[in-house]
C-alpha cells in the first residue's frame, strides 16, 4: 500500500474467509468461495481491498450481496481476511492475487459490480517495476467479467490518474458513462468511504469517482450495424 501501514495480529486467521489465487481452481466461480449461496445472490467485487474496511461495512449493510475483495499484499490480505472471520460476515471473502489475473480466472458475467476505492498511483521510483493498474488489459477482463449493466465504479485523490482512468474508460465502447452512485456504506459527503478516502479527507485532498456501467453485447452490435 505504501502510504499506510498495517499491523496484523499475531494470531491473525483467514480460516474460511481468504483464499489464494493459487490455491483456487480455475475457473473460479465466486459462488464457490461461500458456504451456503442462494444461486441468484449477485457478487460484487471490490479491487485493491487493503485493510478491508469496505467489506466489513458494505457486507454488513446488503446482507443479499455476495463480496469478493482482491488484495495483492499479503498483510493486508490477511489483516481484511482476520476482520472478517472475527466479525463472521456470511457473504464477505477476500482472495488474494492480482486483480487482474483473478478477474481473468472468474467466469465470464459473473460479477454485479466492481468497486475501485485508492487504486495506487504507482509508479513511484520504489515500484518502477510494477506498473498502474488500470491499462487497456486490466479493462478488458473487467469488461468480460461484468455482466450486463453491472457497474464499474473508481475513486481517486491522485489528480493525474484520475484523468488518465477517464481517457481509458472514455476509449472503450462497452463501459458506458454513468452516474457515480457512493456505495451504501458511505457517510454523507464521502464517495467511497473508505480507510484512505477517510485519511485523505482529513489532509484536504480532492477526491474524485467516475462510473461506467457494461453495455449489453448486443448494444455494441447495434452501434457496430450504425457505424
Ligand atoms: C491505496 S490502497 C487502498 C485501500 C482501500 N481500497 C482504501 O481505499 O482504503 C490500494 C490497495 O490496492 C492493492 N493493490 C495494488 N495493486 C494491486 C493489484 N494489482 N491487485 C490487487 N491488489 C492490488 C494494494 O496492495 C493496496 O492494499
Amino acid at each position: 500500500m505504501g502510504r499506510s501501514h498495517v499491523r496484523t495480529r499475531r494470531d491473525a486467521d483467514p480460516g474460511g474467509y481468504g483464499f489464494d489465487l493459487e490455491g483456487l481452481e480455475a475457473p473460479c466461480d465466486p459462488r464457490r468461495l461461500f458456504d451456503r449461496t442462494p444461486s441468484e445472490a449477485p457478487v460484487e467485487v471490490e479491487i485493491g481491498s487493503g485493510k478491508g474496511s469496505f467489506l466489513v461495512a458494505e457486507s454488513e449493510l446488503r446482507p443479499d450481496t455476495l463480496f469478493v475483495g482482491v488484495e495483492r499484499a499479503r498483510r493486508y490480505w490477511l489483516y481484511a481476511a482476520d476482520r472478517l472471520r472475527r466479525r463472521g460476515r456470511p457473504n464477505a471473502r477476500i482472495v488474494r492475487g492480482d486483480a487482474r489475473e483473478v478477474l481473468e480466472a472468474m467466469p465470464e458475467g459473473s460479477v454485479a459490480g466492481l468497486h475501485m476505492y485508492f487504486p495506487d498511483p504507482w509508479p513511484k521510483r520504489r515500484h518502477a517495476h510494477r506498473r498502474l493498474l488500470i491499462q487497456p488489459e486490466f479493462l478488458t477482463a473487467c469488461e468480460r467479467v461484468l455482466a450486463a449493466g453491472a457497474p464499474f465504479r473508481v475513486v481517486t485523490d491522485d489528480p493525474g490518474y484520475f484523468d488518465q482512468i477517464e481517457a481509458a474508460l472514455a476509449a472503450r465502447p462497452k463501459l458506458v458513462r454513468s452516474r457515480y452512485e457512493p456505495p451504501a456504506s458511505a457517510n454523507e459527503g464521502e464517495l467511497a468511504g473508505s480507510n484512505f478516502e477517510r485519511k485523505y479527507r482529513l489532509e484536504g485532498r480532492r477526491i474524485q469517482a467516475a462510473a461506467v456501467v457494461r453495455s449489453a453485447d448486443e448494444d455494441d452490435a447495434l452501434a457496430n450495424e450504425q457505424a
